[in-house]
């Protein structure tokens, strides 16, 4: 991390990657932090972004805002595109008009998932879901409104021991039920937000513009992720029993949105533009495991 003095406004504050960068970035003496809740700052709201960051004056903004209900959102359009692509938007342009760098996060869902080899960030976007598409449009607004001063973040499968996310969904489940199915065509990777946040880290030091991809390392259909869930969970004593875990077909789990079956993304020029190596998603879900059943 540069030692040069930074004011920083986090958007989305209280979200899962919201709350993680609080503690993270709170760890460096030449930041000065302004997380911002939504009831703090609505990003869709240009006149309360432009009061807010004139007054604020950052020298960096990372939108970890987001409507992330994939599946509300196929009916609930209207509030995923204020917050996915409206907010950025806003955002974009102050920073443009500032000479602030925006760290825009967005999403493997962007992709249709009809690859069969990692995702580039180079690669022909085609998402397959409103949530998708919002956060395409986004990225766009990022991309051509702050094209000096802007990085689009992907990253996939998201999740920590804060909000709501399928580690703790299938925790809730595994207690609740005699045995659970989970859809085993659908490959990707986990990222706990605690990988991004060093992710995050790199990108304040080195400011990078463009498109980049981060996850965690490795590859996991949801269903593997389900096991190694159980496993982590009664190996640290946060679950007491096992029940059977069941792979299924995608077609017998049918969603409101529809989901790219293969979103591993490649994470070769992040890798290379950070000088920083993802760790393997199995070890940082222990971390999250460990991390939840602490604050039980
Ligand atoms: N979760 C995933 O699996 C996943 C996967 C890939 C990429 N991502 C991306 O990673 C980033 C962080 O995701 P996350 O998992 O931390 O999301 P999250 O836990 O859902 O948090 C998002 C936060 O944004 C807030 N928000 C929503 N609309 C807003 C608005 N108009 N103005 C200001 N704040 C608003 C939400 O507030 P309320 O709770 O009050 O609505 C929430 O606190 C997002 O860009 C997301 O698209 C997530």
């Amino acid at each position: 991390m540069t030692t040069q003095a930074q004011t920083i406004v986090l958007t989305g504050a209280n979200g899962q990657l919201g709350l993680t960068l609080q503690k993270t970035l709170a760890q460096h003496s030449n930041i000065q932090l302004h997380a911002l809740t939504r009831e703090q700052l609505d990003i869709a709201d240009e006149a309360a972004v432009n009061a807010c960051l004139d007054q604020i004056k950052p020298d960096v903004i990372i939108n970890a805002a987001a409507y992330t209900a994939v599946d509300a959102a196929e009916t609930d359009d209207l509030t995923a595109r204020a917050a996915n692509a409206t907010g950025p938007k806003h955002l974009a342009r102050w920073a443009q008009r500032n000479n602030a760098y925006l760290l825009q996060i967005s999403t493997d869902f962007v992709f249709s998932g009809r690859n069969h080899r990692p995702y580039t960030p180079d690669d022909q976007t085609d998402p397959l879901s409103i949530y998708g598409r919002t956060k395409l449009e986004g990225e766009l607004h990022a991309r051509y409104l702050a094209p000096a001063n802007s990085l689009v973040l992907r990253t996939s499968w998201v999740y920590s021991e804060f909000g709501r996310n399928f580690v703790k969904t299938m925790l809730r489940l595994m207690t609740e039920k005699d045995q659970l199915n989970v859809v085993a065509d659908q490959i990707g990777t986990p990222s706990s937000t605690w990988g991004l946040a060093r992710c995050i880290d790199a990108c304040l030091a080195r400011r990078p513009v463009g498109i980049l991809h981060w996850s965690d390392s490795g590859v996991a259909s949801w269903y593997d992720f389900a096991v190694a869930i159980q496993d982590e969970a009664l190996a640290t004593g946060l679950l007491e029993k096992r029940i059977p875990v069941r792979a299924i077909p995608t077609s017998e789990y049918p969603t409101p949105a529809k989901r790219p079956p293969f979103s591993v993304l490649d994470k070769s020029a992040t890798m290379e533009a950070l000088e920083l190596e993802p760790l393997h998603w199995r070890h940082e879900l222990g971390r999250v495991i460990q991390a939840i059943k602490a604050g039980q």
